[in-house]
């Protein structure tokens, strides 16, 4: 008989949704923390620029929701836009409440600004505000006593029945048993799924498990086709996933061509600080006009003291490539970045499946519409993370658990034909970069389903042959929501936001979501 373990709530993620809301729910119940990797291993421990909120008198709370739904085009939800808007602050007040000081100046918020912002208002940690947000929430957890952390355990599935959701298989990454987690809550926290695109700003753990696992466990699927590609990431043969923050645009860098000359203003009047979809369409026009590799963002016009009091890390990591950027412009490309859609969340964060929640990048809460503004993902993770634990906190959960078979491993053998899972992960990532990209059409975007459907089927059927494996989950959660980005992709007949599709480039009169349900 395989390892049981019996929690009152499971949240699979350790970013800052999935600390955030273990930190959140009351001390009295026991609660299982889960990370597929190390710990402080997500896209939340390296996000640069910041976290959104009105802390300036001159900025308002109806400034950052205009900003918020226009940036969203249409697709925002009003009302929960407003919530999470009117939370911000409070969201600042709980990060620093568990030790993240954020940068100041003469005693006030130093705020920066990014694309979509019509006021200054990203509170940040110098240029590594992820970093300092998770180390200072993991050791808030460290302290609590009802909190235990799995490390290296990733969910293969959730345990649904009758729409319920009673937790989830588990592999134990270290002795290759798979467990199971028996709970009365869920909290899905497993981030986006950018590595389903060959070039990403995101660290590997983004494969879209949380979006995978909840599709096949009966959730609603939202707005898929939303991929959000960030206008500047590094482009340097040896730099992996390595972000230029949109904060040096926002203090100023201009994006330049090979022969210096500046571009944006041609594209939009805000220029540089134009919403990401724009910006990144703008760039990708040019280097396919002109047949460049890359552009160049420029910021050379500070002083080198400057620079790196305010982005220390970026002018460190730049300078290992050789590239002084008080001096050089920086060669930048875009990559995907953020996944707007994913599974459809109410403002207490729970899914259409009772006692299944998701928070942050996996959760479509509504907020980002088809484009999200700058810095308003952190904090989407702060506010519905509290959200979501002050939910389940109101609930008795003195139910009885239920009982589910233990994982079968009997029919399946070891593979001798591991070369088929870096295979496929390979050319999944190929197809979604080439032919579901910053500009779709209709016929690259049938192409890619057909291809992908087959992968699926080949995928399933090493599924149910071989013996389970962290890359093998990995490789099915990554085709089935390449899968549903291109389903939604394909039933989107117009452009909107971070969606271009050129045999449909008007945007229609009525804003409508796409909704998958299996
Ligand atoms: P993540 O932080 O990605 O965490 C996901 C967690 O889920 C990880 O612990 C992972 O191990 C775990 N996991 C995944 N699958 C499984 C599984 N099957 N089993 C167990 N565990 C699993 N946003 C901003 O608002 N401001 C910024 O300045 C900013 N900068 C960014 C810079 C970069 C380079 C990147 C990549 C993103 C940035 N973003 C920024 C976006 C933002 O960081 C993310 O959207 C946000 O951090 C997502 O947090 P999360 O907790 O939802 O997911
Ligand atoms: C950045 O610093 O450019 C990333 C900010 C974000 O994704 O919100």
């Amino acid at each position: 008989m395989s390892t049981q373990h019996h929690f009152d709530v499971l949240i699979i993620g350790t970013g800052s949704a999935g600390l955030m809301s273990a930190l959140q729910l009351s001390d009295d119940l026991s609660i299982a923390l889960i990370a597929k990797d190390k710990v402080l291993e997500g896209s939340s421990y390296y996000a640069q620029g910041g976290v959104s909120a009105v802390l300036d008198s001159n900025d308002d709370f109806e400034s950052h929701i205009k900003d918020t739904l226009s940036t969203g085009n249409g697709l925002g939800n009003e009302s929960t836009v407003r919530f999470m808007v009117e939370q911000a602050p409070a969201a600042i007040k709980a990060l620093e409440e568990s030790g993240v000081v954020f940068t100041q100046k003469d005693n006030q918020y130093h705020l920066t600004t990014e694309g979509g912002h019509s006021h200054r208002r990203v509170a940040h940690v110098a240029d590594k505000t992820g970093q300092s947000i998770q180390t200072n929430l993991l050791d808030s957890v460290k302290e609590k006593t009802n909190i235990t952390l799995f490390e290296n355990f990733i969910a293969i599935d959730l345990l649904t029945k009758d729409q319920h959701c009673y937790g989830a298989y588990v592999l134990n990454k270290a002795t290759n048993e798979v467990e199971s987690f028996i709970t009365h809550k869920t909290i899905v926290a497993t981030g986006g799924a950018s590595k389903a695109y060959l070039y990403t700003s995101n660290p590997d753990t983004s494969t879209g498990d949380g979006i995978a696992m909840a599709y096949r466990g009966g959730c609603h699927i939202v707005n898929m086709e939303f991929t959000q590609f960030h206008p500047t990431c590094l482009y340097h043969p040896h730099a992996k996933s390595f972000l230029i923050s949109e904060a040096l645009r926002g203090e100023g860098a201009k994006l330049i061509l090979p022969n210096g000359e500046q571009f944006m203003h041609k594209y939009d009047q805000r220029a540089e600080l134009a919403p990401r979809d724009i910006v990144a369409r703008a760039i990708d026009s040019e280097m396919k006009t002109h047949g460049f590799d890359c552009v160049y963002l420029d910021i050379s016009f500070k002083d080198k003291d400057w620079i790196e009091s305010h982005f220390p890390t970026i002018a460190k990591k730049c300078a290992s490539f050789g590239i002084d950027i008080s001096q050089d412009p920086i060669p930048v490309v875009p990559a995907a970045h953020y996944t707007c859609g994913g599974i459809q969340a109410d403002i207490h964060a729970q899914s259409n499946i009772d006692n299944l929640y998701a928070v942050g990048e996996v959760a479509h809460a509504g907020v980002h519409g088809a484009n999200r503004m700058a810095s308003n993902s952190l904090l989407e993770c702060v506010v519905f993370a509290k959200a979501c634990a002050n939910h389940i906190n109101q609930q008795d959960l003195k139910s009885q658990h239920l009982n589910f078979d233990d994982w079968d491993a009997s029919r399946v053998s070891l593979s001798k034909e591991k070369v088929m899972v870096t295979h496929l992960w390979d050319e999944i990532r190929r197809i979604m970069w080439n032919f579901v990209g910053i500009v779709r059409s209709n016929k690259r975007l049938h192409s890619a389903q057909m291809r992908l459907t087959q992968i699926q089927n080949e995928v399933d059927e090493y599924y149910r042959l071989y013996l389970i494996s962290s890359d093998l989950i990995e490789l099915r959660n990554l085709v089935s929501t390449a899968q549903l980005i291109v389903r939604s992709a394909i039933s989107r007949t117009e452009s909107r936001g971070l969606h271009y599709n050129e045999d449909y480039p008007q945007t229609s009169d009525k804003a409508k979501d796409t909704i998958i349900d299996s």
